[in-house]
């Protein structure tokens, strides 16, 4: 990654009629550098992704790529690469053919359209099927047809809307590494936008937490995972998600009652106003079983065993979800006791949701 800016986005804002769809968005994005757009359902992620692509137009702010403002661009100057969840492949045209496209209608030599197709090919594992049509291909090789497609010409970044939502869990796991590595060799510049916040974590080197139009918080993985900004980002990144439940200051300040239907008291490292009402954040594997000087007590209401790891939820209102690696060593119905160490305790303001 260099210190060079590819993508600057300053104070995009987006109206559909009267929905606000992006609001005050900055955004720089180095060259080289991976980044994902994650964030629920109609959150902005593809307008986002789109607006960058010159596909849909925005309605304030300024935009440039490689230096270059591209506000009155349309798509076909911007030099961009999209890949999208539907291939979006020509089902008349061999692979070869779908390959070479924008390269022939650029004019180029059949030639020489070919022999890039050729290298691209070889680099991507589709040397042997140049000459099947889309219709012949599995998902993960259209994936790749798709990418070809977008490398070939050398465009100066790639987006990315969900491409790999159409393939099944296990293909989806290769091909995230298939695409990070290929980034990294083509040493692209590349805008990742996914629902999918294991593959946000794990694919990018810099993720942008969007929720309805803004971002709520941008950082590198385990930042985002550590230190979120917010309930919104604790709750969104994480799997399985951290734990909330409701709580209130206790009379010293430096306690925390946590309002389970029977409720419960932990202590604090710091100390904030008595009485004040907070949402009290715990992930899963910083709640410990043991009897011994426990902050909790819980019953086991149910025990998931997936060999390497073991989920467990409490009988608690609301109840806690809680991970042991391995397999476990308590069972359904035992009572038990759980550590959390306050450094490990999040708070977050009922009424904002920001961090304490
Ligand atoms: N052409 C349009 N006219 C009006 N509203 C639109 C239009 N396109 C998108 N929207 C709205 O803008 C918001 C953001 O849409 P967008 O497609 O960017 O969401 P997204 O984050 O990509 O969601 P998903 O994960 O479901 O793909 C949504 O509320 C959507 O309904
Ligand atoms: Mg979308």
């Amino acid at each position: 990654m260099s210190d060079v800016i590819q993508i600057e986005l300053s104070n995009i804002n987006k109206h559909y009629g009267s929905f606000h769809a992006l609001k005050d968005i900055n955004l720089s994005i180095p060259k080289g550098q991976f980044v994902a757009l994650v964030g629920p359902s109609g959150c902005g992620k593809s307008t986002l992704l789109r607006s960058i692509a010159g596909l849909e137009s925005i309605s304030g702010g300024t935009m440039s790529i490689a230096g270059e403002a591209v506000n009155n661009l349309p798509p076909r100057k911007r030099d961009v690469a999209m890949v999208f969840q539907s291939y979006a492949l020509y089902p008349h045209m061999t692979v070869l053919n779908n390959l070479t496209y924008s390269l022939r209608i650029k004019g180029t030599n059949i030639k020489q359209a070919n022999k890039a197709a050729e290298e691209i090919a070889k680099t991507i594992g589709l040397s042997d099927l140049l000459s099947r049509y889309p219709r012949e291909l599995s998902g993960g090789q259209r994936q790749r047809v798709a990418m070809g497609r977008a490398i070939i010409r050398d465009p100066k970044a790639f987006l990315f809307d969900e491409p790999l939502s159409n393939l099944d869990a296990s293909l989806r796991v290769h091909m995230r590494k298939e695409i990070r590595a290929l980034h990294d060799r083509l040493g692209a510049t590349s805008v990742y936008v996914t629902h999918d916040q294991i593959e946000a974590m794990t694919m990018a080197d810099h993720v942008v937490v969007l929720c309805e139009g803004e971002i709520v918080q941008q950082g590198s993985p385990l930042d985002l995972y550590d230190t979120p900004a917010n309930k919104f980002v604790a709750g969104f990144i994480g799997s399985p998600a951290m734990n909330f439940v409701e709580g209130v200051i206790g009379e010293d300040g430096k306690s925390v009652q946590l309002n389970f239907v029977h409720p419960q008291k932990i202590a604090l490292n710091r100390k904030l106003p008595v009485g004040q009402k907070v949402d009290v954040g715990m992930r899963p594997e910083h709640l410990i079983i043991s009897n011994d000087a426990a902050n909790l007590s819980a019953k086991i209401a149910m025990t998931e065993a997936t060999g390497p790891i073991t989920y467990y939820t409490t009988d608690t209102t609301p109840e806690l979800t809680l991970i042991q690696q391995g397999r476990g060593t308590v069972s359904t119905g035992d009572k038990i006791g759980l550590k959390i160490k306050p450094e490990h305790i999040y708070l977050f303001d009922k009424d904002t949701g920001l961090v304490l």
